[in-house]
């Protein structure tokens, strides 16, 4: 008799966004076909038994293989990205195609598919970053690329090659509200940060922990209160990534109180890291150069506080992997270069999901439930791939990860699986560990071996925002 169910997964207890159960899961031609008790055998077997089975986790905000114009260059592509995300429990990631300024914007998506292609060993999708809003771009190839599975784009408030001004923003957020995507917004002040930039240097004080002073909170809050304001203007949802402590939180929450559509995300940086971090001796500090930069423990206890009181609603790595020991990248221009000159950003896709669950659910500061929801389920509504993502559901794709709640972990470099050399957080012991990892059904890691050819991730058309978080 031929088995019901390629893959049974028994005796787990199952966790979503908004339950706890126990149940057995049958798998079909990577979907998830059946939830319940005593499920009939299946042609393969996994025993679950004392282990949690979550949802694979949806990454919305990890660069790799991303052309920079500096000449530095990331350390993950799309074989070392994905494969280092599955070893940390996620099954899906949102890199960005990112259009260059003069260039169109079916270029830069072109140029991405073939940097992804047969690479992956987990789905992936695209935001794009539109960094040159002409009259073409929004209105013949934006929209075009919208229907075809491309509905969420990133635009940024600073960095001279990347920015947006607001007549620009403007309409870039009126686009989005005509089309029905989703805009992210990188929100800093350039000029504020350009003006303190130049003052620091005259004064001499560049080394890595000025970036920090450079790109100070307020800098934050007034770029989040200003595109705040124009989506309102406009009537517009949008949602601002990386935010970084309280500051920029307070504008969050109070437009949210008046009904506006303002989404949040959070990252691992701002719960873990403080600006003391980029003040470690020599140019160590560099590997903790990101943009917002992390800051002190009351931002901490603040974020804590808006992953829990629903003020956030995506938790990502955001993943900018630049190698700390070379010469593209932390060291491009050398040791004793300005924090100015040093590329922005930090590793963190595999570790994403381990520390979120040993820090938050761990010591009780979030629920599983509410881990489960920021990590998987929210952004695979918000970014319209839900509920093939980000659920265990019938008729999921079977996405899953299992996890070891009580496996204790020390992080080191050398356990991962990125390409970058180190992490910021060497050294640092979490308790919980995904050690079983599968994408459509099939095993991508287990008990700590790469089990899925590159390749196996398929590339994800996005559909409409779920804007009902
Ligand atoms: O410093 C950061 N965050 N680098 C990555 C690019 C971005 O702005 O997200
Ligand atoms: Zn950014
Ligand atoms: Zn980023």
């Amino acid at each position: 008799m031929i088995p019901e169910f390629d893959l049974v997964i028994r005796g787990g207890t199952i966790a979503t966004s908004g339950d706890i159960f126990d149940a057995d899961i049958g798998i079909r031609d990577g979907k998830i076909v059946a939830l319940g008790l005593d499920l009939a055998r299946g042609q393969d077997e996994i025993d679950a038994t004392g282990r949690l089975v979550l949802p694979g986790g949806v990454d919305a905000h990890c660069h790799f293989d991303q052309p920079t114009l500096d000449g530095s260059v990331m350390a993950d592509d799309f074989v070392s990205g994905p494969r280092s995300a599955a070893f940390g429990g996620t099954t899906t990631v949102i890199p960005f195609a990112s259009q260059k300024k003069g260039e169109s914007l079916r270029a830069a998506v072109d140029d991405y598919h073939r940097r992804a292609h047969d690479k992956s060993v987990i789905d992936y999708a695209f935001h794009l970053i539109v960094t040159d809003p002409t009259p073409q771009v929004l209105g013949q190839e934006l929209p075009a690329l919208i229907r075809e599975g491309y509905t969420s784009f990133k635009i940024y408030t600073t960095y001279d090659d990347l920015k947006l001004n607001d007549r620009e923003i403007i309409e870039v957020l009126a686009l989005s509200r005509r089309e029905g995507a989703l805009t992210m917004v990188h929100a800093e002040n350039s000029d504020a940060i350009a003006w303190l930039t130049e003052a620091l240097e005259r004064a001499g004080q560049t080394a890595p922990r000025h970036h920090a002073d450079a790109r100070p909170a307020i800098a934050e809050r007034e770029a989040t209160h200003r595109v705040i304001s124009l989506a309102e203007i406009v009537d517009v949802a949008m949602l601002v990534v990386h935010v970084s402590g309280g500051e920029a939180m307070d504008q969050i929450a109070a437009a949210r109180a008046k009904g506006l559509r303002v989404f949040a995300e959070t990252c691992p940086q701002y719960i873990l890291l403080t600006a003391d971090d980029l003040d470690l001796d020599g140019f160590e500090g560099a590997k903790h150069i990101c943009s917002p930069p992390p800051r002190d423990t009351a931002s901490q206890k603040s974020v804590w506080r808006g992953l829990a009181n629903g003020t956030f609603q995506v938790f990502s790595s955001d993943h900018a992997p630049f190698k700390f020991d070379s010469d593209t990248g932390k060291k491009l221009h050398g040791e004793g270069a300005s924090f100015a000159h040093v590329p922005n950003g930090i590793p963190g896709v595999e570790t994403r999901l381990p520390l979120l669950f040993s820090e938050g659910v761990g010591k009780g500061r979030i629920s599983l439930n509410q881990f489960v929801a920021l990590t998987a389920t929210n952004p695979a509504r918000l970014y319209g791939l839900y509920p093939r993502k980000g659920t265990i559901a019938i008729g999921a794709d079977a996405d899953l990860a299992i996890w070891n709640q009580t496996r204790e972990v020390k992080i080191t470099n050398d356990m991962l699986h990125h390409n970058v050399d180190y992490t910021p957080y060497e050294g640092r012991t979490v308790t919980g560990w995904p050690e079983t990892v599968l994408s459509r059904g099939a095993v991508v890691v287990r008990d700590g071996r790469l089990m899925a050819e590159r390749g196996h991730g398929q590339f994800l058309k996005c559909g409409a925002p779920d804007l009902q978080l």
